[in-house]
């Protein structure tokens, strides 16, 4: 959000206290881990990867003969779930909470790591009874309820490949991606809540499946088992209720045994143009980095952190820093289905005094509509149970970081700004607390493992450019499902293929710490979500009356980026600008989901565009933020921008 982030200098030393009991407790030791990690990456992986279970040894830790097709830890076999659950009741802890959960009607559960044992392999018995086997791919809708990690580590269990799609999501969006998975399943409930208000989830699926002919099963898991469920309706013969088909089912199940880079799951994603891509994560390699973030980031000590991500598993915060890394970690962590400001504004921090959470990982966006909503929701809550901060997402203005620092940290909790990605599968950029002195905006430094650099277009380091990763991590996306061109093109395009591209302008201060400058695409973050704005401009040409739309991105007071959309309705079109911007609205709101609406619809009977016809958005950014124009001479039609000023503004 803010424009010149190295003006920002203010540095926050870990206290001793903090450092003195951390993982990693100095600069020095980040140093060195840091610098051991990279000199030989092979060695340091393969140490890491010995903590962990595994069903038969790797053979090559990093396997680079078909790049950008790398792999890791080959020959290797194992089942991530093994490291989520058996291993801690092996080592005793099996009565140990993995998951509080709360709803947020206000009912509540607890379930122990042997609870999670039971409930995953009896909801893997019932896929497997339902037809479901290893390599299949399974779309999961759901709620933030315990069913959603229990169903997502049940396909690991089995070997299926899981899909998590955001419940937030629509109809559409369900077909889209359930189509492109050839999705065999989808696991839903028959509703949710959102601010109190009845979400009907079961119909949505419904919906959205109904021209997905891959699509043979439907298991429907009852939101409030002891009530009537939500109204939904039924197809017999393919639609199940979990509770019934779990009956007398079995709560052993043998993890299937999995190669190292056998597909766990796949995780749609925006890119810059219309269709999202699903990106594949396997087995080994994002067992690995994913335990080793989770333990290192948040300093995570099992025995006594209760640890509170409050992100949604539909993203890949939810399956990285939710279910796999701090499961495989043995923490007792916080789980709640609802939105932070029902039935008050103070819901979040009743749940950090109600659990004692230690470590709080959140947005950006959540900490601005914190700040908004008014610093008497925090201070009537005893928050002294906290150690650690986290934000995750989006770049956070350094206000609102000093915001989190001392209303929600009381100036003694290290704020660990994560910087990374869908397609990077954990955290790439962070401090690692105790180590690493912090700066308001700044995600600090690389972890372990990671070689990041700013550049320029031809690959030499600078000040301010484009981020790059130069080496491959365990953690990294195996490519885009059934599009290998589309991986090379999207992250393999710049500097001759060698590194890798992530989309993200940086730039690297004098303490060689990181600032991330936004995307350099045409992907938006819309409150931590990616949108790109060719996906909504091909939901808006959709409509009878629009000849063309641009939409762009621009600075959105909590939602880090809002969307503006400019849209040229067609000569002689039937309706007026508010008819037509409702049933926009309603298009995206059906296509793509609610989050996605733009924030503004700005009719008009041209867009600025260069003489070959391309859409000059840098103008329409200009226009939106109201900044002196820069060059127009390249316009076909220089008129244009000052008919759009006016019509922005009115
Ligand atoms: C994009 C990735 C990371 C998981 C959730 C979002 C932006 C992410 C930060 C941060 C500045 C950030 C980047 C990135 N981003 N974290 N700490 N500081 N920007 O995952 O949907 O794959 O989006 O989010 O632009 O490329 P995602």
């Amino acid at each position: 959000m803010s424009d010149t982030p190295v003006a920002e200098n203010r540095l926050f030393e870990p206290t001793a206290d903090f450092a003195s009991k951390a993982h990693v407790p100095s600069l020095e030791a980040y140093k060195e881990l840091h610098a051991r990690s990279l000199a030989d990456p092979e060695k340091f992986w393969g140490e890491i990867a010995s903590e962990l279970t595994w069903l038969k040894p790797w053979d090559k830790v990093l396997d680079e003969s078909e790049a950008p097709f790398y792999k890791w830890f080959t020959g290797g076999q194992t089942n991530i779930t093994l490291n989520c659950i058996d291993r801690h009741i092996q080592a005793g802890n099996g009565d140990r909470v993995a998951i509080y959960w709360e709803g947020e009607p206000g009912d509540s559960k607890v379930l122990t790591y042997q609870d999670v044992h039971d409930e995953v392999c009896r909801f893997a018995n019932t896929l497997k009874k339902l037809g479901l086997d290893k390599g299949d791919s399974i779309a999961i809708y759901l709620p933030m309820i315990p069913e959603l990690a229990i169903a997502t580590l049940a396909c690991a269990r089995i070997g299926a490949v899981h899909s998590v799609i955001f419940a937030g999501f629509s109809a559409e969006s369900i077909k889209d991606r359930v189509l492109d998975a050839s999705s065999k399943a989808v696991i839903t409930a028959d509703g949710t809540y959102r601010r109190g208000k009845e979400l009907l989830l079961k119909n949505i699926v419904d919906e959205g499946v109904a021209d997905c002919p891959c699509i043979e099963k439907v298991l429907v898991v009852q939101r409030h088992p002891e009530k009537e469920p939500f109204a939904h309706d039924w197809k017999e013969g393919r639609d199940f209720w979990y509770h019934e088909a779990a009956e007398g089912v079995d709560s052993v199940c043998e993890a299937e045994p999995m190669d190292a880079e056998d597909m766990l799951f796949l995780l749609y994603t925006s890119g810059s143009t219309g269709k999202p891509k699903g990106i594949m994560h396997t087995t080994g390699g994002y067992m690995v980095y994913t335990y080793l973030t989770s333990k290192l980031t948040f300093d995570l000590k099992p025995e006594s952190d209760v640890y509170w991500c409050t992100a949604d598993v539909g993203w890949i915060t939810g399956h990285s820093y939710i279910v796999y890394g701090p499961m495989q970690n043995g923490v007792t962590q916080v789980m709640y289905e609802g939105a932070p400001n029902w039935p008050g504004e103070d819901r979040f921090w009743e749940i950090v005094e109600k659990y004692k959470v230690t470590i709080f990982y959140t947005a950006p966006t959540a900490i601005r509509a914190f700040m908004k909503w008014g610093d008497q929701h925090v201070t009537k809550h005893d928050l002294s149970s906290l150690r650690l901060l986290g934000t995750v997402g989006e770049p956070i203005n350094p206000e609102a970081w000093m915001w989190y620092h001392k209303l929600i940290g009381s100036e003694k909790c290290p704020i660990v700004d994560t910087w990374w990605q869908t397609e990077t599968g954990g955290h790439m950029l962070t401090p690692i607390p105790g180590a690493i002195a912090t700066k308001p905006g700044s995600a600090t430094v690389p972890f372990p493992g990671i070689d990041a650099a700013v550049l320029d277009e031809e690959g030499n380091e600078c000040e301010r450019g484009i981020l790059a990763i130069r080496k491959p991590w365990p953690s990294m996306l195996r490519g885009i499902y059934g599009d290998p061109e589309r991986y090379k093109s999207t992250y393999w395009c710049k500097w001759g293929g060698k590194y890798y591209f992530p989309g993200d302008g940086a730039i690297k201060d004098e303490h060689d710490y990181f600032w991330i400058t936004g995307r350099v695409d045409d992907v938006v973050n819309v409150s931590g979500h990616r949108i790109g704005t060719a996906e909504l401009e091909s939901v808006f040409v959709e409509h009878p009356s629009v000849a063309e739309s641009a939409v762009i991105g621009v600075p959105h007071e909590i939602k880090g980026q809002g969307l503006v959309a400019f849209v040229i309705t067609r000569t002689g079109a039937e309706g007026d600008e508010d008819t037509w911007r409702k049933e926009l609205t309603a298009m995206v709101d059906k296509k793509i989901g609610k989050f996605a609406r733009p924030e503004k619809i700005v009719f008009s009977n041209d867009l600025p565009k260069t003489r070959s016809g391309k859409i000059m958005r840098r103008l329409l950014r200009d226009i939106a933020e109201d900044r002196p124009l820069g060059n127009v001479t390249t316009l076909a039609d220089p008129s244009v921008v000052d008919s759009l000023k006016a019509k922005y503004k009115g």
